[in-house]
């Protein structure tokens, strides 16, 4: 079976990166990437590449390569679902607002939408790609709907789930540790493990069965955001007993069997998946009786609410038990840096918990806008709009930021934070000055040498 033709549905944080690494990889295929959001693929077809939807470094110059040679980006779903050989569905999947399964279970309504859309468009055979994170068993819904249209159109399911991070998503798409492929049909399988081993070694590509490879996604998520809930719950143990939680990471992480990454204490994980993935497996879990399994890893949760939660607590004790009509400077808005993604980011949280003791809080972040950080806010619906807009300003200037400031939260490892100017910083601000840093990023006394009053997670 070879594949000529690629479409994908959805064009985000996912689907975007992905398609663009194939198409430039693939010069002998054409990807077509569609989305039902008109402005998000006029930004993708947009000349100005600093305004690509997605800000990712190394992206800009892949869309370049490919984009108008065999890369392209359209509203015209059906034309391209009819198309293609092979159709990978990249959609959200979002905690469910509703519902049975309300705040826990995965929303598939997005894709079931993508497969009866494939299922009407179709017109001739074509493999359909799991590319969007999903619930075990979910293809064989996807089978059920598109075996039964009546049309004469015969689909394969593969699933192939992505292990992208963001802010290294070009580099983890050029040399991925694995890409994983489950599937039934071997000549399915065969052609997606060709696209892919033009530029992954073969040894890489890893073929299971469907229901393995479905759920080895979710299952590598948890893994990942249970070393970081870890690692936070002994930086709370190291700030009462004089342990460094840095020394600590360094000393466990050079045990082979443990490896030494992924464990960065910090003011708690952020981003559109960890919290998301292990909700959904904790509702799968339950779904099938499983309550130590579904408790078990529901604790990785509790714990990085816990973390956030206290983060902010201990800025309010720490500035006398108020922050009332306190200037509390924010760096960093985005859930890690190198990224202008704000889904699920630790500073919405902390922001929040600062806003109802009436801390005035001003955001500076270098890609995050201020329209953003006001949605992000309104979105949690704890207050007004207005409200927000009154308490929260958002500055494009960090020196702005930390004017008369009382107290300064580095809530994103942004690089360039650590290059400012702290002398300069700390002549502008209320004293004592005080610095709450969430990333372990100024942890090097240069701070409190400076005069700083310097708190940092696990310290
Ligand atoms: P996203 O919200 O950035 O993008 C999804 C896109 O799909 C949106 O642009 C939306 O308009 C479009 N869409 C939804 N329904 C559609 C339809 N019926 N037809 C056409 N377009 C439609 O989401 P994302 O971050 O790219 O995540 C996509 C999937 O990948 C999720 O399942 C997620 O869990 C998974 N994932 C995400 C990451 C990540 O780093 N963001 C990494 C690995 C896996
Ligand atoms: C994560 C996984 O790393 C990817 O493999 C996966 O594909 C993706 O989720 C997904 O399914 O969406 P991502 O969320 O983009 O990627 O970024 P990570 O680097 O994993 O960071 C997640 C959060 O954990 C961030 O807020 C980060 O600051 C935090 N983190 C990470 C720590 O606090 N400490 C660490 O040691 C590592």
């Amino acid at each position: 079976m070879e594949v000529k033709n690629i479409c994908c549905i959805g064009a985000g944080y996912v689907g975007g990166p992905t398609m663009s690494v194939i198409a430039q990889q693939c010069p002998h295929i054409t990807v077509t990437i569609v989305d039902i959001n008109a402005e998000r693929i006029a930004a993708w077809n947009d000349s100005d590449l600093s305004r690509l939807p997605v800000y990712e470094p190394g992206l800009a110059e892949v869309v370049a390569e490919a984009r108008g040679r065999n890369l392209f980006f359209s509203t015209d779903v059906d034309g391209a679902i009819a198309g293609a050989d092979m159709v990978f569905i990249s959609v959200n999947t979002p905690t469910k607002t509703y519902g049975k399964g309300k705040g826990m279970a995965a929303d598939l309504k997005y894709i079931e939408l993508c497969a009866r859309q494939i299922a009407a468009a179709a017109t001739s055979d074509k493999i359909i790609v799991e590319k969007s994170t999903l619930p075990v068993r979910t293809a064989e819904a996807l089978k059920s709907i598109l075996h039964n249209t009546g049309n004469g159109v015969s689909f394969h399911i593969l699933s192939n789930p992505e292990f992208l991070a963001e802010g290294t998503a070009i580099q983890d798409l050029h040399r991925p540790d694995r890409v994983l492929i489950g599937g039934e049909n071997a000549e399915a399988v065969q052609a997606l493990v060709d696209i892919y081993a033009t530029w992954v070694p073969r040894e890489r590509v890893l073929t299971t069965n469907l229901w393995s490879s479905e759920l080895s996604k979710l299952t590598a998520n948890a893994f990942l955001a249970q070393r970081v809930s870890s690692i936070n719950a002994i930086s709370e143990l190291c700030e009462r007993t004089g342990a460094n939680v840095d020394e600590v990471a360094r000393a466990i992480g050079t045990d082979s069997r443990i490896g030494p990454k992924f464990l960065k204490a910090s003011v708690g994980f952020g981003g559109s998946c960890f919290q998301k993935d292990i909700l959904n497996l904790v509702y799968i879990a339950r779904s099938y009786g499983l309550e130590e399994v579904a408790h078990y890893w529901e604790q990785v949760i509790s714990m990085n609410d816990h973390q956030k939660q206290r983060f902010a607590d201990n800025i309010v004790q720490t500035l006398y038990n108020t922050v009332s009509g306190k200037k509390i400077a924010f760096l960093g808005w985005a859930f890690k840096k190198d990224t202008n993604d704000t889904r699920e980011s630790a500073a919405i949280y902390v922001a929040d918990a600062l806003l109802n003791e009436e801390a005035n809080i001003i955001v500076y972040d270098p890609k995050v806008s201020a329209e953003q950080v006001y949605a992000d806010l309104d979105y949690l619906g704890t207050r007004a709009p207005k409200e927000n807009r009154r308490l929260v300003s958002v500055v494009d200037d960090p020196y702005d930021a930390a004017e008369r400031a009382h107290a300064i939260a580095v809530l994103t490892e942004w690089d360039e934070f650590r290059d400012y100017d702290w002398q300069r910083i700390k002549d502008h601000m209320m004293k004592p000055a005080f610095v709450f840093d969430g990333r372990k990023l100024l942890a090097d006394n240069r701070l409190a040498d400076l005069g700083f009053t310097y708190y940092a997670i696990g310290e």
